[in-house]
């Protein structure tokens, strides 16, 4: 994957479920190219292959359980994310928690699988915890922000450069994005002077009238 790194989150909105999150994905993928930015997407897990199948840009899941395949009823598996398409997975989103010991299996498997791995976290501490696990990336994201349009990167650039500082220490390897609130171009430039080497944001981009006008407007301090 290349940086600095656009990731979409169509969480589960209605406005990017099936046809819609395809054709979203769509967009994202004639911006990448067209911009030579790299815009990721992470649709809904029921859309997860449709998609991967019809766009050529990085797809990750939303989410992952921590079992192999099997006798596991309604879980979702690394190897059944990969089949599908995805070249990656976020884990322990605000909205959808999991355990530490369970990120901590994930992210050893995923590198096993070489499945790209974007553990998300509420607070500098956290992130820090989460980065000694080695995934590729940590993404901060404080709960509070999470939709109302105030970014993170301007709200509480403390929360982010703190994140950054401890996950140099802990371990240099890991990347770091911040989320919560992101939807302009100025908030992603805010970002990336703050040390992350992207965003991860849902709203700014789902919910907007216009899909396109929104990515643009996003990516205009990342053109190449
Ligand atoms: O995963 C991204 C997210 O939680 C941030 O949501 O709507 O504030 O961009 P939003």
């Amino acid at each position: 994957i290349e940086y600095p790194l656009i990731l979409i989150n169509f969480k589960a909105y209605a406005e990017a479920s099936g046809k819609k999150g395809l054709q979203l994905a769509k967009v994202a993928e004639k911006l990448s190219k067209e911009y030579g930015v790299t815009i990721a997407v992470a649709p809904q897990l029921t859309d997860l292959m449709f998609i991967a199948q019809q766009v050529d840009i990085p797809v990750f899941s939303q989410h992952v359980d921590d079992v192999s395949p099997g006798s596991h009823t309604g879980h979702v598996t690394l190897e059944a994310v990969k089949d599908a398409g995805a070249i990656g997975t976020m884990v322990n989103h605000s909205e959808r928690r999991v355990r530490a010991d369970q990120i901590d299996v994930v992210v050893k498997r995923a590198r096993q699988l070489n499945l790209v791995t974007v553990v998300c976290t509420n607070t500098p501490e956290v992130t820090a915890a989460m980065a000694a696990l080695g995934p590729d990336m940590v993404a901060i994201e404080p709960p509070e922000l999470i939709g109302t349009g105030i970014p993170v990167s301007k709200a509480k650039p403390e929360v982010v450069t703190s994140s950054v500082d401890l996950v140099k220490k802990i371990n240099p390897n890991v990347k770091v994005l911040c989320g919560a609130g992101i939807t302009t171009g100025d908030d992603v430039a805010a970002a990336l002077r703050l040390g992350t080497v992207g965003v991860l944001l849902a709203s700014g981009v789902v919910k907007a009238k216009d899909w396109e006008k929104a990515i643009l407007d996003l990516i205009r301090p990342i053109l190449k």
